[in-house]
Formats: C-alpha cells, structure tokens, sequence
C-alpha cells in the first residue's frame, strides 16, 4: 500500500514538472493523497457510533465526492504515506462511545477530542494506549469517569498530554513517569489524593515545560524539584502547604506563571521570589499569607499580574519602582494599611487594581488620576476618607463603596469618560446634588449610590442612560418626582429607591416602557394614589416593593401578568446577576451584587447572595381598600407576600391555597373578615404567617401548621377560636397548649437563614451565574474559540463554584 502511494507521488511530481501548476489539470501533490480504505472505514464505523447533533462529521461519508478521508474535517493524513495521522474533533459537541475500531488508524500522532463527550460517565478506553505514535492527547472536559489506565504509560512518544475536567480517579500515577518526552501536562480536576509519589514521578519528567494539576487534591508530600525547563505551573486548589513552595523557588528562575492560588499556604512570602526574574504571572490568592509584600517584588521587572487577593497580609503598599509592568494587580481582602503610595503612578502599564477590603487610609494620592491605561479601580471597603479622587478618563468600572468618602460628585462630569460602565459609591458620606451630565455615559449599566446622603431630585438626564441595567439609590435624601426622562431606560432590571423622600404617583410609563425589571422597590418613600394596571407588564418582575407609602386605591386586578411569579417552572426565569471584571487579562468575573432591603418574615434585612430566590410583593403600610383580587393566587412562584398595614375588606381568597411556594405571609392589620379559608392549611412551606388585627371569625383551620404558629398570629380577631388562641370554639373543649416565648433565640435566626439558603440555592444561584454571564459577556460564550476564556473564567472563580459546580456549569455551557 505504502509503496503504491510513493509510486503515486512519483508520478504526480513527474506530471507537475510537466504541466507546472496548471489549474486545467487541477493536479497537485495534495489532490493525489488518498487515505488507506481500511483507515477510512476504520473513520466511518466510528461516526457510525457517535451522535453528532450538530453535523460536524457531514464531510465524512462512503459516496464518491467524499472517498479521500484526508479532505474531511478534522482529519489529516501524512501527506506522503496517505496515513491518517491527526484527527482533531475538539468542541464539535458531539457524544457516544468512542470504539476499537479506531485502532486501525496506527499512525495516529495527534488526537484532539476536547468538549465533546465521549466519555459518558464511562472510563478512558484501554485501547487508546496502543496508538503508539501518539505524541498529542487531549480528552479534556469529556466527562470520562474513575480511574486512568496505566496502559497510558505505554505511549512514550506522548508530548502533550490534557485530560482535565473529566470525573477521573488519578490513583497511582507512577505510569507517567514513562513519558519521557512530556512537555505538557494537565490533570487538572483529577483526583490525585491516592497519588502520594506525584512528586517524585514529575520529577522524573525532564522536559517537562507545563504542569497544570488544579483541584487534585493532591496529598501535601515533599516538595518536588523545579525541572529547569518547566515554565509554567499551576498547583492551585490543593490544600498545599508552605513547605511546597521554599524549596521550588531555589532553581526556578525559568518559570513564568505560577499559580498556588487556593491552598494552605502560610507565614511570610518568601523572598527568594525575587530571584524568579522571569516570571510574567504570580498567582498566590486564597491562602493564608502574611506580613508585607517582600521588596524583593521589585525585581520582578517582567511581572505583568500579580494576585495575592484574600490573605493576611499586613502592612502597607510597597513603593513602586520605575520600569515595572505590572498590569493587573489585585490585593483586594487582605489587612494591608496606610495610604496608597505616590509611587503608584511608576505603574504606567496598569490596567486593573484592586485593592478592595483592606484597611486603607488617608487621602487617595493624586497619581491614580494619572495612570493612563486604567480600566479597573476597586477600592472598596476601605478607610479613604476626602473627595471622590480624579480618575482616569478611561476608566470603565469604579468601585469606592463602604469607604468614608464625602463632598460631592460633581467631579466626575469632568474626570471620567465615556467608557465608565460601573459606578459603585454606596455606602459612603457623599452629599450633595448630582450632578447632570449623565449623557456623557453612554455605556453606563450599574449605578449604586446607595447609603449616601445625597439630596435633590434627580437630574433629567439620567434619562439617556440607555445600557442602565441596575440604579440604586437606597437610603439618601432624594425628593421629588422621578423625571419622566427615565422611561428611556428600557433596559433597566433593578431599581432600588427606597427609603428617599421621592413623590409623585407611581406613573404608566414604568409598567409600558421598563419592561425588564426583575427588582423595583419603591419602599420607604412618599409616593401616592394608585397603582397603574400596566404594572403587571412587568412580566419579569420577581421583587415588587411599595410598602410605607401613601399609596391608596384598589389592588389591580392584573397580578396574574406577573408571568415569572407565575409560571410553574421557575428556573425558566431564573433571577438575572450582573458579574464585573476580575483579576488577570484573560479571566472576568467579579460579582455584581445587585441587594435589595426587604421586609423578610417581619424583619427588614439586606439581601445579596439569597436574591434570586426572593419572589415578592410587598404593599404593605399603604391605605390599599378594597378586596384582595383573586389573582393574586395564581403566583404560584411567590415566595412573600406582604399587604399587612392597609385598609383591605372581605375574605382572604379561598384560592390562596394555591400559592405553593409561599413562606411568608402577612396580613395583619387590615379589616379582612369571615373565616380564614381552610385551603391555608395547604401551603406546605409556609413558616411565617400573621393574620392579627383583622375582623376574621369562627375557627382557626386544623392543621400542624396552623396550630404550629404562636397565638399572636391570629390575636386581634376578637372572634376568631381555636388553637392556638386560648378561647376556645362554641361547643368546643380545649386544653391550653403552653407556647414557646416569642422572643426567638439568635441561633434559631441563624438556623433559620440557613434554611433559607439550601443546597438548592447554590443550584440555582450557579444557574443564575450562568445567566448572568450571558448577559454580560454572551459574545465569549457562544464564540467556542473563546470557551477556553471561558474555562479560565471558571477556573478563576473557583474558589466560590466548587469543582462539580463547575462541571456541572461547563456541561450546562456545553448544552447551551
Ligand atoms: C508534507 O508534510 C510536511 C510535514 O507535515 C510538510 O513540511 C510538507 O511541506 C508537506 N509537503 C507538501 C508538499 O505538502
Ligand atoms: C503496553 O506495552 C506492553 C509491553 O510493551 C504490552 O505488553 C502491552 O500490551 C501494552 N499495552 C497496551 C494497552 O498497548
Ligand atoms: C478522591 O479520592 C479519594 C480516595 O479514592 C476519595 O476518598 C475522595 O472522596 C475522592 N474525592 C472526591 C471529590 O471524589
Ligand atoms: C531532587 O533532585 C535531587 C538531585 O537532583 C535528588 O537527589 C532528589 O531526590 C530530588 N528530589 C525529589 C523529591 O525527587
Ligand atoms: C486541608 O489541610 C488541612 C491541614 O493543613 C486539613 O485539616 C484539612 O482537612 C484539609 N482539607 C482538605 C479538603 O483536604
Ligand atoms: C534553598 O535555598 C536555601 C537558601 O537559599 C537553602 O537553605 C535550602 O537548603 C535550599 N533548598 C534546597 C532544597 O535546595
Ligand atoms: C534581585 O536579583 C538579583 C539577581 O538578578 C539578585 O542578586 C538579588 O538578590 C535580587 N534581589 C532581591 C531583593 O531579591
Ligand atoms: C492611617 O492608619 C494608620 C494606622 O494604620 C494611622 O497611623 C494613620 O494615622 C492613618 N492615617 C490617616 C490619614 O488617617
Ligand atoms: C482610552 O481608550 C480609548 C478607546 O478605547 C483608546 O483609544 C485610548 O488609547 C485610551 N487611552 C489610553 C491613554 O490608553
Ligand atoms: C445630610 O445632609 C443634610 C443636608 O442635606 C445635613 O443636614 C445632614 O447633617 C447630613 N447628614 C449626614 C449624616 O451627613
Ligand atoms: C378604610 O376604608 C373605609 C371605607 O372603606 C374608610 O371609612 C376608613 O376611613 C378607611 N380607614 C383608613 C385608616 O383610611
Ligand atoms: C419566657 O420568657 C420569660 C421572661 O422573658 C422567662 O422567664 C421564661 O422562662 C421564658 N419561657 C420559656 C419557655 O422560654
């Protein structure tokens, strides 16, 4: 066969020499290669078992047009033996078994399977080790699971080996120290707990260049020995200990990226990490680091990120030398001190700095306005006391919260530019008017100023905020009627005005134009009259708030509109999260925290984190008359429902049974009447209920849960019986049932906020994670050239997914 074909070639060099390259002939080496007919069916039996959603193997197939198996996609042939040697499928989606027959393709030199799944919950083939050219091996994120054969060891010609993100079981990993040739290697998210001589058997890869062992779990042995040639590696997520890295760092000055991200790391960073002189990334995040950053930083000339976020460092911020070229430098969560150094503005190349959740001081030096390539400035949580500093005109997100600014905003008309898409000030002393040039901000989509003591009304141009997808103005001292202006900012999903001094009646143009609201609460104010029907367009809402205001009228008629309240499926219109930039040039992420104060069970309290969760409508503490409508029961999602407080008449809607999910109810304080419907009894989850001060009648419904409740529940009905009050039904017996105080334990609080976050929520919220990056960055996750971003992105974030979590999301991604 193989002779036929250098026959063939021969005679295809012998026409070019003849004809030259004429197109007429169409003649060329390539056109004359022709695959073996037994690698090609060996090709065909495997599509044959594989399911391939989307068409990806259409170019593989027996008729005439398609019979040189070296022309179909992902498959190359060497180009003088006709041999299939590389079959690069990866991110085709596609899943099935991968079979034996494959075995006929001998020469195999490269095989790419990277996010398809072909592992199936299955193990990696045994067969795989035969292909003994095999110098290319990538099975990554292709859900093979349990141990790896060690037959493996049997391909020495291996260079690049990938089988991360699968459910393997690493064992004894003692076959790799076979591959000789290795120059790459990522086990990352095997499990290498049994593997105590990981060590040893790296050491025994001598060029070996790239080591990645992420989320191994690997068992905290004796150090390894830096190769010289390795460069980069990636150890983070392990558990390790110190002891790791005082030994790797004496003969490294060859690494370039280093990741220990997420380990047990502890005491003083080593100084010897001035000798590193190569390294470009230093990832030492999560662990349990202290003292200061060694000078010895500074002789990292080449260091463009540095991550040392959420450890124990003291002290204050180093001096900044000329000629760095740092461009990420994140510190954010340590208990580092002091004012940020003048020095800062050396770091002409930096685009991102975080220095968030620390306790910083003082004034913020001038220099940061001169940083010209600033994109990210996150100083948040901190002690920075004077004006809102001048930024850099490029800045894109600005995060100040939880700090003691003060004075006025004004500057930022003049200081920032167009680019600014996050400006998060809450929690601070600002006062003041805002400022109106709003228009400026084309890219605008997170304002928080929250927590101020901001004053005035707000400015009409906040109306050209076209992007704004979230305006928190919680606990100011705003007044005034919302400008009509801010009906163009259609895109807007979360506004929180609460507890301001605004007035006006809630008008149409919210209901007709802010069609995107998930959140909108208006709690707290001095609004009044009625609610207009066109609220119910809100068919996303999931947190509709107007309590304590001087609203009146009838309850619309409308809330079965409510459709993401209603809908059975709630994870159809899971809760949307904003998600900000994050750490290096290649990953995102950072949250978005979109919190809202709402009244839960009877206590006013901030939620972030339990958010998506959180379906509620609460009217309560207006002069609502009128009858509930029986709408309301069709919000089968509604978690809360809140309309104590008011001037509400007849029953309580027999149909309130429907209302599974709810666990909160309240409506204390109105003039409701008759009997409290039995279908009450039904709702399983409810834990808080408050019906006091009504006109209710006749017997308390039986039910555990009914009768579960203190007597207070139902006090104020003068004409209410039954358990749990003390005065007992006509014709009725009844023993007093002593109840519990009703002054509840601070662990029972607790107990109670737990149960509020269930194994569920972290579900949901890792759904909602998903979504929001969509929302956020859809163009990474639908391009698949950028799922490597992505995964990086999930790698980044994996301090808060677990592993499974993580999987879970990237075979959610996989199906998107
Ligand atoms: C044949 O393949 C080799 C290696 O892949 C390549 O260097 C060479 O240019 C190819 N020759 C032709 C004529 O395509
Ligand atoms: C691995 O190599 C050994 C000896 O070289 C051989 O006996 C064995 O069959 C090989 N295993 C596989 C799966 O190819
Ligand atoms: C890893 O393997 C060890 C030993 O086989 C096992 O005890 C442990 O549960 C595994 N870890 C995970 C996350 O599966
Ligand atoms: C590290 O290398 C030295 C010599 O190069 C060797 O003696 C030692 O055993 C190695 N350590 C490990 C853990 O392999
Ligand atoms: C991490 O290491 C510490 C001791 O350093 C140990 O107590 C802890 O159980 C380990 N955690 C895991 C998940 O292995
Ligand atoms: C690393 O270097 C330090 C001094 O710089 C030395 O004390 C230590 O023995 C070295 N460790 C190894 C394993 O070479
Ligand atoms: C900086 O690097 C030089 C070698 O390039 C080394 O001699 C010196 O000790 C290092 N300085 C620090 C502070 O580590
Ligand atoms: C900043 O904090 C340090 C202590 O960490 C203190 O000595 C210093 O006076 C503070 N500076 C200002 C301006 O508050
Ligand atoms: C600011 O951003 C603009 C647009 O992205 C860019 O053209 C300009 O070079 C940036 N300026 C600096 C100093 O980086
Ligand atoms: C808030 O501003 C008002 C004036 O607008 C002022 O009277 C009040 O003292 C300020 N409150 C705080 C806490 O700064
Ligand atoms: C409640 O409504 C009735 C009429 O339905 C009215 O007479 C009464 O004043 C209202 N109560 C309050 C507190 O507004
Ligand atoms: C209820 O509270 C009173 C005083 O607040 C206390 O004396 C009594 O022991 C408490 N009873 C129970 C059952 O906790």
């Amino acid at each position: 066969m193989g002779e036929k074909c250098i026959q063939l070639l021969h005679f295809s060099v012998v026409l070019l020499v003849f004809c030259g390259n004429t197109p007429v002939l169409g003649v060329s080496l390539e056109a004359k290669i022709r695959c073996m007919e037994r690698e090609k069916q060996a090709l065909l039996q495997f599509k044959e078992t594989v399911v391939d959603a989307d068409g990806v193997l259409s170019s593989w197939g027996s008729e005439e047009d398609k019979r040189d198996c070296c022309k179909w996609r992902g498959v190359r042939c060497n180009n003088r033996t006709g041999h299939v040697t590389k079959i690069d499928l990866s991110s085709s989606y596609m899943t099935g078994k991968i079979r034996p027959s494959l075995l006929e393709l001998q020469h195999l030199k490269y095989l790419n399977l990277d996010g398809n799944d072909f592992g199936g919950g299955n193990q990696i083939p045994v067969f795989i080790a035969s292909f003994s050219r095999l110098q290319y091996l990538d099975l990554r994120g292709n859900s093979f699971y349990g141990p790896i054969p060690h037959q493996l060891g049997n391909l020495s010609n291996l260079r690049y080996l990938d089988l991360r993100w699968n459910q393997l079981d690493g064992g004894n990993i003692e076959w790799l120290s076979h591959l000789s040739l290795l120059r790459h290697l990522d086990l990352s998210y095997v499990n290498l707990s049994q593997s105590t001589n990981w060590a040893e058997t790296i050491n025994s890869l001598p060029l070996l260049k790239s080591l990645r062992l992420r989320g191994c779990q690997l068992p905290n042995v004796v150090p390894f020995n830096s190769s010289l040639s390795l460069k980069f590696l990636n150890l983070a997520g392990n558990n390790l200990s110190s002891s790791i890295y005082s030994v790797l760092f004496n003969s490294s000055n060859n690494l370039v990226d280093v990741d220990l991200s997420s380990n047990q790391l502890k005491g003083l960073i080593p100084d010897s990490f001035g000798n590193m002189i190569s390294l470009v990334n230093l990832d030492l995040s999560w662990n349990q680091l202290e003292g200061g950053i060694p000078n010895s930083f500074s002789n990292l000339t080449h260091l463009q990120t540095l991550f040392l976020q959420y450890n124990s460092l003291t002290e204050e911020l180093p001096e900044f030398l000329e000629g760095n070229s740092l461009q990420v430098l994140n510190l954010e969560g340590n208990k580092l001190s002091g004012a940020i150094p003048e020095s800062i503005r050396q770091c002409s190349s930096l685009i991102k700095l975080f220095l968030g959740n620390n306790i910083l001081n003082g004034t913020v030096t001038k220099s940061i306005g001169r940083l010209p390539k600033l994109q990210v400035l996150d100083l948040s949580s901190n002690r920075f006391t004077g004006h809102v500093p001048r930024v850099p005109s490029n800045v894109t997100l600005l995060y100040l919260s939880k700090n003691m600014f003060s004075g006025s905003i004004s500057l930022i008309c003049t200081s920032v530019g167009v680019q600014l898409r996050y400006l998060e000030l809450s929690n601070n002393q600002l006062s003041g008017e805002l400022p109106d040039c709003w228009d400026m901000f084309e890219f605008l989509s997170v304002i928080n100023l929250a927590n101020n003591n901001f004053s005035g009304k707000l400015p009409n141009s906040m109306g050209s905020l076209n992007n704004l997808q979230a305006l928190q103005l919680r606990n100011n001292s705003f007044h005034g009627e919302l400008p009509p202006s801010l009906k163009n900012c259609e895109n807007v999903r979360f506004i929180d005005l609460g507890r301001n001094r605004f007035t006006g009646k809630i008008q149409a143009w919210i209901g007709m134009h802010l069609t995107s609201l998930d959140v909108l609460s208006l709690r707290s104010n001095n609004f009044y009259g009625g609610i207009p029907e066109n609220i119910c367009h809100l068919n996303h809402i999931q947190v509709l708030d107007f309590s304590q205001n001087d609203l009146f009228g009838e309850l619309p008629k409308c809330f079965n509109n409510f459709s993401s309240l209603v809908q059975k499926d709630g994870s159809k219109a899971p809760y949307r999260l904003w998600y900000k930039e994050y750490n290096s040039l290649y990953t995102i992420g950072h949250v978005y925290k979109g919190n809202a104060l709402v009244q839960w069970k009877g206590e006013e309290r901030e939620y972030t984190n339990t958010l998506p969760q959180l379906k509620i409508i609460d009217l309560s503490s207006n002069n609502f008359h009128g009858k509930i409508p029986k709408q309301v029961a069709t919000l089968a999602q509604l978690v809360s429902l809140n309309l104590s407080r008011n001037n509400l008449t007849g029953q309580i809607i027999q149909e309130i049974g429907q209302m599974k999910m709810l666990e909160s109810l309240d409506l204390s304080g109105n003039r409701f009447s008759s009997e409290i419907p039995t279908s009450l009894a039904r709702l399983n989850y409810l834990s808080m209920l408050d019906l006091s001060n009504n006109n209710l009648s006749g017997k308390i419904p039986s039910s555990t849960q009914l009768q579960s409740f203190n007597a207070s529940t139902y006090s104020g009905n003068p004409q209410l019986c039954g358990l749990p009050l003390p005065n007992k039904c006509p014709g009725e017996e009844i023993v007093v049932k002593p109840h519990s105080n009703d002054t509840r334990s601070q662990e029972e609080e607790e107990e109670e906020e737990d149960r509020f976050i269930t194994p569920w929520f972290y579900i949901s919220m890792g759904f909602g994670f998903t979504v929001g990056f969509v929302v956020v960055f859809g163009t990474i996750l639908f391009s698949s050239s950028s799922r490597h971003t992505y995964f990086q992105f999930l790698d980044g974030i994996h301090n808060w997914l677990y592993v499974t979590t993580a999987l879970n999301i990237a075979r959610l991604h996989r199906r998107l």
